[in-house]
């Protein structure tokens, strides 16, 4: 990662082109709002950025969905340009002019090309400076250049000039090199010479790549360089290429995790965020989801069919097959599963267990608890060691509000109880098996709550003579 440069930062502006609609998704949705690795394709342009330039360099155009736009990545604090109507992507640059006009050059970004990595974008600026051009284009020579604007070189560096595909002629068709939609410009040249951009072409829209010729013709310098890896210049226009991006990010996501040695058994078939951490010697087993904000420590094992989303698991976890973990967190040594489900607000204590069809909500259990089977702990606080029995149910919710339910140490909850809250357990207190607590129980009590056992003898017997005599 190139450590933020002093001198760019005082030269450089970042403008990142983001108000597009985003027509050939064929989604309501804006395109830069559209997901990849469980992130906003904007959100991880602008990622990229935040590792050259502060946000306050950082200069987002926005136009359809706006609002959504901005509050999908306001958490960046990047400053944000309204392109009220959206006229192209030159039009998009004349909107930011009077927020950048102070820069000494200004790096141009595209929303919907989120793979970009932040040392591509550097080595760019880097070359634009000493070039000492007017404008330098990020080109790449992907397999299939289809679809993209092709650039047409001068000799060496130089560029001539980017051309669209539906205005390539047919022997420019073969051209392989194309615009990345990732430039630098120096500022003062480029809006010296943006209003001469027309709209006399098939969309009627002010295209910036025709500043590679405009500048041409009035003598200015224009060059190109191409990035290593073509991949992460590819763009994402329709849903296809953004499953493509989508899969190229997670395979990326998981080779970085296995470098830093965490296990990943088939990483094809898991679906890891970008934002997801992974302590070494963790082992993630197939067909495993890890979402969100999620952070694993060390020494855990995520078996599969897993889905573990914004949640935090410390060392030494174990998740049995088929859990689902949601804005919970889970202390180091804890058991859960199989079919365990910890809905938001849980908290797991060290070495405690949730197992089987065991449903958590806005529940802490403490050290040691286990509540191993079939069982709903809801606005529960469980103390270290209490052991819950199979079947138990907190009884959260009169129609009306929720209460709380406490059990405090070392309790025994027996099977199949109701505990019906507000109701606090003691420490060390029994409750007898099939119990419908209604009641506080102190400290060390035994609480039964149900009806005395009657036993008929010879009951079964009788009922059979009965059946044969007739009666
Ligand atoms: C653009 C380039 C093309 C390049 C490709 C790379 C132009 C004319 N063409 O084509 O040469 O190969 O990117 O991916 O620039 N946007 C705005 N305001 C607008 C229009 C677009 O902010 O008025 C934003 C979009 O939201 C998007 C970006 O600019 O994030 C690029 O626009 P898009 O329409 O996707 O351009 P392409 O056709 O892909
Ligand atoms: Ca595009």
């Amino acid at each position: 990662m190139p450590e933020p440069n002093q001198t760019t930062s005082k030269t450089f502006a970042v403008v990142i082109m983001a108000a597009g609609k985003g027509t050939r998704l064929k989604s309501k949705r804006a395109k830069v709002l559209h997901e990849i690795g469980g992130r906003p394709l904007l959100g991880h342009v602008i990622e990229a950025a935040k590792k050259i330039l502060p946000a306050t360099d950082i200069f987002v155009v926005v136009g359809y969905q706006a609002e959504a736009v901005c509050a999908a990545v306001a958490s960046t604090c990047v400053k944000f340009v309204p392109q009220f109507d959206q006229r192209g992507t030159g039009h998009a640059i004349m909107c930011a002019r009077e927020h950048v006009e102070g820069y000494q050059h200004i790096l141009v970004l595209s929303g919907d090309v989120p793979l970009i990595r932040p040392e591509t974008i550097a080595g760019l600026c880097d070359f634009h400076l000493s070039s000492k051009s007017a404008m330098t284009v990020l080109t790449a020579e992907p397999p299939d250049p289809e679809g993209y604007g092709r650039v047409v070189r001068a000799g060496g560096d130089r560029v001539k000039a980017i051309i669209e595909q539906k205005a390539l002629s047919n022997s420019q068709t073969k051209l392989r090199e194309i615009n990345s939609g990732i430039y630098a410009f120096a500022t003062r040249l480029l809006f010296a010479h943006i209003d001469r951009l027309k709209t006399d072409n098939v969309h009627g829209e002010f295209y910036l790549t025709d500043m590679a010729a405009l500048l041409v013709k009035a003598k200015e310098k224009v060059v190109a360089t191409k990035a290593a890896d073509a991949h992460e210049v590819l763009g994402a226009n329709t849903m296809a290429e953004l499953a493509s991006l989508d899969a190229s990010l997670r395979a990326r996501k998981c080779s970085e995790l296995m470098a830093a040695g965490v296990a990943i058994y088939r990483p094809e078939t898991c679906m890891i965020d970008s934002e997801v951490n992974i302590g070494s010697d963790t082992i993630v087993e197939p067909f495993v989801q890890i979402l969100g904000k999620t952070k694993i420590g060390s020494d855990c094992r995520i078996r599969s069919f897993s889905v573990i989303s914004n949640s935090q698991l410390a060392d030494g976890v174990t998740v049995r097959p088929g859990c689902i973990i949601d804005q919970s967190q889970v202390a180091a040594g804890a058991l859960l599963g199989p079919y365990s489900h910890l809905r938001p607000g849980s908290e797991i204590g060290e070495g405690a267990h949730v197992g089987n069809f065991v449903e958590t909500k806005q529940a802490r259990l403490g050290r040691g608890a286990k509540a191993n089977h079939l069982t709903y702990l809801g606005d529960a606080e469980i103390g270290a060691g209490v052991n819950v029995g199979a079947g138990t149910i907190t009884c959260n919710y009169d129609g009306e509000r929720k209460h709380r339910t406490v059990i405090e140490d070392g309790a025994f909850i027996g099977s199949d109880s109701t505990l019906v809250a507000p109701v606090r357990v003691g420490k060390d207190a029994y409750i007898a098996a099939g119990s419908t607590i209604t009641d506080d129980v102190p400290a060390e009590a035994l609480a039964l709550g149900r009806a005395r056992q009657a036993t008929k003898e010879g009951w079964s017997k009788r009922r059979k003579e009965r059946k044969a005599t007739g009666d």
